[in-house]
């Protein structure tokens, strides 16, 4: 049993926090068992936290009207309070308790895209805690579609505030595994229904400025949004060097560049593909003289050209299905990190539909840096 000063699977010492025992409990994905869910909305109600599946990621959730409870997500986590929470909801009338106002944009949206994975900042409601929103004014809302997230809020009878169920900067979790290789001993129940379809994190979109914006590509595109609010923008170029983290979280909350980062250096190339190609086999090259362990993380059209640079090589699916990419992403830096390589190479998927997303999760693990 891992007690405080030790570590834990992913060889950070455990702060703050005593180790508790975590509890893994499969659930079916499409009609989750009635007891099962209700076990996790008994916790929650006590104010627990519970980690759930959703169609983007693992989330780690709370009653979202507990702020006792939500601060136990940022204490598992690690992640500080100055960075808000995602409230999910399972029926568009919890709206209401959560915002004062519901434009007609966000209806629109909402009818095209709910359930799903798309996050709307609203005005913040009277009732929602601040600690869920880190005192702003403004609240981020999701209904997701997943079955198992759907039933657990509805047991609950209260929206659940939830972040990605991941220690804070480092990649969101697909898998229960991934949940345990991070949140091992600082969970008390896991609920596991199996690898999430989307593998991307919804995408953020802010109703409370001039105009709709992106703040986060995920798994709706902007060309999607775009056919319901044709001035949705993009989501601001930043080039925001990671100096002190805390200053940047309160700045641009989930806009850090080293955000969704693997344990082991990223770097992204860019450029026509022999450009890329003759760039990463040269880096590769260089490395593995210097006996460097090194990882590529490749389309599966590119496989033939790397398979004998000496670099291990995981492909999570061709350019030309950007879906299969997404979904596999995480597991594959995920699985580079478990190989134990040095260093992680990889290549650029585009930005049409959700290579955008894809785009900024590798940019910002690459810490915002692109190698032509
Ligand atoms: O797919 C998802 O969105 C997953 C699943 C679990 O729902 N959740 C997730 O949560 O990715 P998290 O906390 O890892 O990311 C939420 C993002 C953060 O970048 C946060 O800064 C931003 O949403 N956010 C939350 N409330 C906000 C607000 N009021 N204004 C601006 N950004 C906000
Ligand atoms: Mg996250």
């Amino acid at each position: 049993m891992w007690r405080v000063g030790e570590r834990n699977g992913r060889g950070k010492p455990l702060k703050h926090m005593d180790y508790i025992r975590t509890e893994v409990i499969e659930v079916n994905a499409e009609s989750p068992e009635p007891t099962v869910i209700e076990r996790a909305a008994m916790l929650l109600r006590h104010g627990e936290i519970v980690v759930f599946p959703t169609e983007t990621v693992y989330g780690l959730g709370a009653d979202a009207f507990q702020p006792a409870a939500v601060e136990r997500i940022f204490a598992a986590k690690g992640r500080p309070f100055s960075d808000p929470l995602i409230v999910h909801i399972a029926d568009e009338h919890e709206l209401e308790l959560l915002t004062t106002t519901i434009p007609t944009e966000a209806k629109r949206l909402a009818r095209e895209f709910w359930p799903g994975p798309l996050t709307l900042i609203l005005p913040r409601g009277q009732r929602v805690p601040y600690r869920v929103t880190a005192g702003l004014e403004t609240v981020a809302i999701r209904m997701p579609r997943h079955p198992v997230a759907q039933a657990l809020i509805s047991a609950l009878g209260s929206p659940i505030a939830a972040p990605s169920a991941n220690r804070f900067m480092h990649i969101s979790p697909t898998t229960a595994h991934h949940v345990l290789t991070d949140l091992s001993g600082r969970v008390p129940f896991i609920l596991n229904a199996g690898p999430c379809e989307i593998g991307v994190e919804s995408t953020v979109l802010d109703l409370c400025s001039d105009e709709p914006r992106i703040l986060r590509p995920g798994g709706i595109s902007l060309e999607a949004l775009r056919t319901i609010l044709p001035d949705v923008q993009p989501p601001m170029q930043r080039n925001i060097e990671v100096e002190d983290e805390e200053t940047l979280v309160k700045k641009a909350p989930g806009q850090l560049l080293t955000h969704y980062a693997p344990t082991v250096p990223l770097l992204l190339f860019d450029g026509s593909i022999e450009a890329m190609y003759t760039a990463m086999l040269t880096e590769i090259a260089r490395r593995c003289e210097q006996k460097e362990h090194v990882g590529v993380l490749i389309a599966e059209e590119d496989i033939p050209t790397f398979e004998d640079s000496g670099a291990l090589i995981y492909s999570p699916g061709s350019v030309d299905d950007l879906i299969k990419v997404a979904a596999n992403l995480y597991a594959g830096l995920r699985t580079l990190e478990d190989a134990n390589v040095q260093v992680i190479l990889c290549r650029n998927f585009g930005e049409q539909g959700l290579g955008l997303a894809i785009r900024d999760r590798l940019l910002k693990a690459a810490g915002g840096k692109i190698r032509n």
